[in-house]
């Protein structure tokens, strides 16, 4: 058990500030055309997101265990349908699914701390940036090597047993990061590009906004939450009785869409200033955090210490996607630790190699469509089996659990705030993600076009 409050705020902030908040809301914001997206985002979060993962810690907390047999228990307590133990299930294969991606990923956050370190990026300008990146992206052997490091390294943390370590990273890195980011935004203050930046973001012009990006908003917010896949709900399993699990849920949310705004007020600055393309896809965060500190002075420095708490956060957010597969092995199967954590590194490095490819040999395979291999495992996972994990999670909190257990789980003292709860868990959240599914299979244009 976690030993204090603290510690589960840490680790769940940990597993939700990531990549998610500093690579890819940056890049599908520049692909989905910035304001009206961001505030779409900003409301999933709010309505949809903060009620669901409410609903994965107390799930987590009522029943004690991994989320597969969490789920399996409290439905054979409450005398419920066995289908719900699939929810488990979806996110243990949504665990693999998305670290196998994750992985290949954050091995670019590890190469660029070398590039920074080697002083590459002083004075480069928006194309040399651009060039360097590309170039990595066509050496799949060196993304190989990268991408095998870091699951390496997530493998040997969770083999150790997670907390002593995550702990430690969390409390002393995540601060680092949020002073690095701090001056990556100075720095875009001064760069030229900062009201182009600000307006980019905040500015709300509808008519940016496509069914595609309502989609990708909605899925966002359950990636940058990690939700929907029981990485909260395990680590809810560990959750003191004591703890308030509003409070705490709001603060982590709170903290992670800080990151992510500061993410992009750090970076569109540097893409205005510098007349590259906020729409250019995955390779975002790396040519523009280069380039800003490769205008500072002790840029190399900064540099490098960015993309190591990049990699750190990175790790924090991996430990988690593995926890609900990891902790079904350990207390099902009886399988030792270090075995399971191998066996889950071994599946995921294999998918990843997937990952690797789709940016390089197999650019030009496309499935489903325009989708690369990488493309379509990101669309899967986060615009479909997250959500979808998300809007049963909270269906089962709101309808088949006992109202006697929310109200102790979630200290609720009177009717009104009960009744509060289980619209926000039961009517707006599950409403929100079946909308957002209904209005992508329609298609937001041809809404449009009903409604003028
Ligand atoms: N929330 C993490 C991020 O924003 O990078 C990614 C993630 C971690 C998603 C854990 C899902 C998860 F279960």
């Amino acid at each position: 058990m976690w030993s204090n409050r603290w510690l589960f705020v840490l680790a769940a902030a940990g597993s939700a500030v990531g990549l998610g908040n500093l690579w890819r809301f940056p890049y599908i914001t520049g692909e989905n055309g910035g304001g009206a997206f961001v505030l779409i985002y900003l409301i999933c979060i709010a309505l949809v997101g903060i009620p669901i993962m409410m609903a994965e810690v107390l799930i987590g907390r009522e029943g004690r265990q991994s989320p597969v047999n969490s789920m399996r228990s409290l439905t054979q307590q409450h005398h419920r349908h066995r289908a719900w133990v699939l929810v488990g299930w979806m996110g243990v294969v949504a665990g693999f699914l998305i670290l196998s991606f994750y992985a290949v990923i954050a091995g670019w956050a590890l190469k660029y701390v070398f590039s920074m370190a080697g002083g590459g990026f002083a004075g480069a300008s928006g194309d040399q940036a651009v060039a360097a990146f590309d170039q990595f992206l066509g050496s799949p052997w060196e993304m190989l090597l990268w991408h095998t490091l870091f699951m390496a390294l997530v493998v040997f943390i969770i083999s150790r047993g997670v907390v002593a370590g995550l702990e430690t990273a969390v409390r002393w890195l995540m601060p680092l990061l949020f002073v690095l980011l701090a001056v990556l935004v100075g720095y875009g203050v001064t760069s030229g590009g900062f009201a182009q930046g600000v307006d980019f973001m905040f500015g709300l012009e509808w008519g940016k906004l496509t069914g595609a990006g309502l989609f990708d908003a909605l899925g966002h917010a359950f990636f940058t939450l990690s939700l929907g896949m029981g990485a909260i709900m395990a680590y809810g399993a560990y959750v003191p009785s004591s703890v308030s699990i509003t409070n705490t849920v709001v603060t982590i949310a709170v903290l992670d869409t800080l990151v992510a705004l500061a993410a992009g007020l750090a970076i569109f600055p540097v893409v205005f200033a510098n007349g590259l393309e906020p729409g250019q896809g995955p390779g975002l965060m790396f040519v523009t955090v280069p380039l800003a500190f490769g205008q500072m002075p002790l840029g190399a420095l900064f540099g490098t210490l960015f993309f190591l708490l990049v990699g750190f956060a990175a790790i924090t957010s991996a430990i988690s996607l593995t926890e609900p597969a990891l902790a079904y092995f350990v207390e099902q199967r009886n399988v030792k630790r270090s075995k399971a954590a191998a066996g889950i590194g071994v599946v995921c490095w294999l998918l990843g190699v997937g990952t690797v490819l789709s940016f390089n040999e197999w650019a030009d395979v496309h499935l489903l469509g325009q989708m690369t291999f990488f493309d379509l495992l990101d669309y899967f996972t986060q615009n479909i089996l997250l959500p979808l994990g998300g809007l049963f999670i909270a269906l089962f909190a709101a309808y088949a659990l006992p109202k006697a257990v929310l109200k102790h789980q979630l200290g609720i003292k009177t009717a009104l705030s009960e009744k509060g709860w289980l619209l926000l868990a039961g009517v707006v959240a599950p409403l929100g993600v079946l909308a957002v599914f209904l209005v992508t299979i329609i298609g937001l244009d041809n809404i449009r076009a009903w409604l003028s």
